[in-house]
């Protein structure tokens, strides 16, 4: 049977250190790709229009894997859901909630590795953060409706991307804000080819999107995942933000 990468323990420590690492210990050389750090961090404050951001906002972070993201929006909102499929993901983020300091390795080279410890982000209210596991491309109506949804880099990771994007609609009340963030990355191991874009993958999102949604803005945000001291993926995701039409 075809294992899901994401539940694998190498992943889990992989996505603890993008999340919870700090810049050094991700990007221990002095040359490198320094803007690239933090994008768990800047994929929230970065990207929406934080100034019309309702007091209290639900928000919902779908592909939320150990949690960084949704314990960033839970600085500005009242309510954030976090959803993954996961499980192994949502286990990690819902111990971090929980108070937790959760151990994980940072390989260094062949099986050596150190061990480094993920903890909460001091300020956060873990009382405004869930997590849960869940399918973007079958989110429950008893979510409701929220005033944000942040989906980092979930998009070309969907077998039927198109399910989820039919879904967005109705999950964003009127003035919502959506962020897409994707390296379009599009790989047979995750999507069928017959469900990949035709063209760009901001023209399948303007073909999908257009007329629920308003495309306020298109911007580049790079980030570095570190799989040992001398390997690091260095990607360059595309960003958007999407209002909701009034109704
Ligand atoms: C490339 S990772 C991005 C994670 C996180 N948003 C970030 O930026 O670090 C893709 C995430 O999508 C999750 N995922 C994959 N398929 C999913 C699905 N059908 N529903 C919800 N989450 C899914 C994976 O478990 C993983 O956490």
């Amino acid at each position: 049977m075809k294992v899901n990468p994401y539940e694998t323990r190498k992943l889990v420590d992989e996505y603890l250190l993008f999340h919870y690492g700090a810049d050094d210990e991700i990007l221990s050389w002095e040359s490198g790709p320094r803007n690239a750090l933090g994008f768990p961090v800047r994929s929230v404050t970065e990207t929406f229009a934080w100034s019309s951001v309702p007091p209290g906002a639900r928000a919902l972070d779908v592909g939320c894997a150990v949690g960084r993201s949704s314990f960033e929006l839970a600085r500005h909102c009242g309510e954030v859901v976090g959803i993954d499929f996961s499980e192994a993901f949502v286990s990690a983020a819902e111990a971090i909630r929980a108070g937790e300091r959760l151990d994980y390795r940072r390989f260094e080279e062949a099986s050596t590795f150190s061990t480094l410890t993920a903890v909460r982000p001091e300020d956060v209210d873990p009382g405004r953060v869930s997590f849960q596991r869940g399918d973007a491309m079958e989110l429950e109506t008893s979510l409701g409706s929220f005033d944000l949804v942040h989906a980092a880099n979930l998009l070309c990771r969907l077998p039927e991307p198109e399910r989820f994007l039919r879904r967005l609609p109705a999950l964003l009340r009127p003035s919502g804000q959506l962020v897409l963030t994707t390296p379009c990355t599009w790989l047979e191991e995750f999507t069928p080819v017959s469900n990949w874009p035709e063209g760009s993958t901001l023209g399948f999102l303007k073909q999908h999107l257009e007329g629920p949604f308003v495309l306020r803005r298109v911007f580049d945000m790079p980030f570095l995942i570190r799989e040992h001291a001398r390997k690091f993926q260095w990607t360059v995701a595309q960003a958007s933000l999407w209002e909701r039409s009034a109704f």
